[in-house]
């Protein structure tokens, strides 16, 4: 089920209320991350977008200039553009806003749509996640919402310690964020999915009113 939509992507409906955002990675695709999506919330609607930029062949959300050197402007504008897809899906699909779960390149412009526009997403799930901007402008849009990030202890992509700077990136911006550290690498493990999942069961990515948190 595809509506005319800015971006290539997948809807999966689902009888839940909370949505669930798939990004994927470095050169996967709009399936990619769907098996992990019913997994670690077997009731929401998924809607999984692919990426529009093309490294040697493989889909990405935002251009990079080497591994872990980002293209600033191009990473502003293709969370611009991610952001005002998610509002169009949102009234094509008939969803309430979604809670982002992104891995790697998927999770990085994930965090720059927290950072950039925070009302397009409702929480995330951050898996390899790595700073996606050097000084994100905005701050205080962030308030209420919540956001896991998992890093592997030895990934030498996305390692902890830029993890840690994101992390203090989102508090700033008023976001409650969970870190968690797990003895991995890059590749995701079944600890991702079980700490997901706990976290969505939870009401983690529910917003709630500053006050109450
Ligand atoms: C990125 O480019 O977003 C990160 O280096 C992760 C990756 O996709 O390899």
């Amino acid at each position: 089920m595809t509506a005319e939509l800015a971006f290539v992507h997948r809807f999966e409906p689902g009888a839940g209320a909370r949505p669930l955002l798939l990004l994927h990675g470095t050169g996967g695709d709009e399936n990619d991350l769907v098996p992990l999506g019913q997994m670690v919330a077997p009731d929401a609607p998924l809607l999984s977008p692919r990426g529009k930029v093309l490294e040697h062949g493989a889909p990405r959300f935002f251009r990079r200039l080497a591994e872990g050197v980002f293209d600033e402007t191009d990473v502003r504008s293709r969370a611009n553009e991610l952001a005002d897809f998610i509002v169009a899906a949102r009234t094509a699909y008939d969803l309430g806003p979604p809670v982002a779960l992104g891995y790697s390149n998927g999770a990085n412009i994930a965090a720059a749509v927290m950072l950039l526009r925070p009302e397009a997403l409702d929480g995330a799930i951050l898996l390899r996640a790595m700073a996606p901007l050097a000084h994100p402008e905005r701050t205080g849009g962030l308030a209420g919402k919540s956001v896991l990030i998992i890093s592997g202890a030895d990934d030498p992509i996305a390692p902890p310690a830029n993890a840690a700077r994101l992390k203090a990136m989102l508090e700033q911006a008023g976001a409650r964020v969970d870190h968690r550290i797990l003895a991995a690498g890059h590749q995701l493990s079944q600890a991702d999915v079980r700490f997901a999942r706990e976290w969505l069961d939870a009401g983690s990515g529910e917003r709630k009113p500053a006050a109450a948190r």
